[in-house]
């Protein structure tokens, strides 16, 4: 991905989020040049737990096609003893057609909501334990905490407001119908360097191009602007 593409994003998602009216932590405003000039060390966490942007078309090269553009909110760390929260928050901006890949988590337990936009669908299948899709295994999950059980590979629509929770080790694959939507996650600890597993193999982060100044330091590249 270009470096330029990334800054747009970036720019896109702060006006798509206020336009719902959702005001971001401070961080989300602070430039890769502030960063620089920021007092470090009171925000340690945010570094240390790579929370902030995170740009992704999982190495597809198309990231209308398969992407995402996540905001970290909060998060703790399953090693780090000085940051014990046992729960995550994400934002994550999904383009009307563009598919997030199947993928499970082995730990986070996650609720997907739909916050605002167009439509949020989903599909699911357990893993089987070589790591492939279940065709068989039906998917009982809670829909708005009500326990509904679904065909695997059923569309699951989630209107704006209502929410799904995913247990560990069922694969899911997201994308956006009528328009963007802005998705929410609420879990447990997210770790995106070890708890994901792709159904396809597709890496997590991608390799930038840059074509232009940073303005966006994404969460994994603190070490650009940390000093
Ligand atoms: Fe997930």
């Amino acid at each position: 991905m270009k470096r330029s593409f990334i800054n747009k994003i970036v720019d896109e998602a702060i006006e798509f989020s206020k336009s719902l009216h959702m005001t971001l932590p401070k961080f989300a405003y602070i430039s890769a040049e502030d960063w620089k000039k920021a007092d470090q060390d009171s925000w340690a966490e945010v570094f240390d737990l790579e929370l902030g942007w995170d740009v992704t078309d999982y190495g597809s090269d198309d990231f209308y096609k398969s992407g995402t553009c996540l905001f970290t909110l909060r998060n703790g760390s399953l090693k780090d003893e000085r940051y014990n929260k046992p729960y995550a928050e994400k934002m994550m901006i999904i383009e009307d057609g563009q598919v997030l890949p199947y993928h499970f988590h082995t730990y986070k337990m996650e609720d997907i909501l739909n916050r605002g936009g167009g439509t949020l669908c989903i599909k699911c299948y357990w893993a089987t334990e070589d790591d492939k899709l279940d065709t068989e295994r039906p998917v009982e999950i809670t829909f708005d905490s009500q326990k509904v059980v679904f065909k695997p590979g059923d569309v699951i629509r989630i209107p704006v407001g209502s929410g799904v929770t995913l247990p560990p080790r069922l694969y899911h694959s997201i994308w956006a119908e009528d328009g963007k939507v802005m998705s929410w996650e609420v879990s447990k600890v997210n770790d995106d360097h070890t708890d994901n597993t792709y159904l396809a193999g597709c890496p997590r982060f991608s390799e930038i191009d840059e074509d232009e100044p940073m303005k966006w330091c994404l969460c994994n590249e603190y070490d650009k602007v940390r000093k």
